[in-house]
């Protein structure tokens, strides 16, 4: 996921090195494609729910598609990472929403 410069200096140091080297977690996927499986199975006022989180892919994916979210994930540091990138997403859509208000 691609974040800003000033986004990137306000994470915290241990979680820098997820977003200039990519994140690590094992099965990252493209938001693109789970943007795509957002849309095809949720209603227009669902829920998604991922019970295993990882570093949120989904939850991101369905944030950018206007659907409430709900994430479980049992390992700290993938649960650090799923809430920045949500963070970095909020920031992105703030940006974009005061750009179209000038
Ligand atoms: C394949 S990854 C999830 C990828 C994620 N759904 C996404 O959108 O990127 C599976 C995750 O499930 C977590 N996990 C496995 N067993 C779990 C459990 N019993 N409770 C919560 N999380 C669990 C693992 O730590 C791992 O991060």
């Amino acid at each position: 996921m691609r974040i800003s410069q000033e986004q990137y200096s306000k994470l915290p140091e241990r979680l820098q090195k997820h977003f200039n080297h990519g994140n690590f977690h094992c099965t990252v996927k493209p938001i693109s494609l789970m943007k795509y499986l957002c849309r095809l199975v949720t209603p227009p006022d669902g829920i998604v729910l991922d019970p295993f989180a990882g570093s949120g892919s989904t939850l991101i994916a369905a944030k950018q598609e206007g659907f409430n979210y709900i994430g479980i994930e049992m390992e700290a540091e993938y649960i650090e990472i799923a809430e920045a990138r949500l963070r970095a997403v909020e920031d992105e859509q703030q940006t974009l929403f005061a750009e179209k208000n000038l």
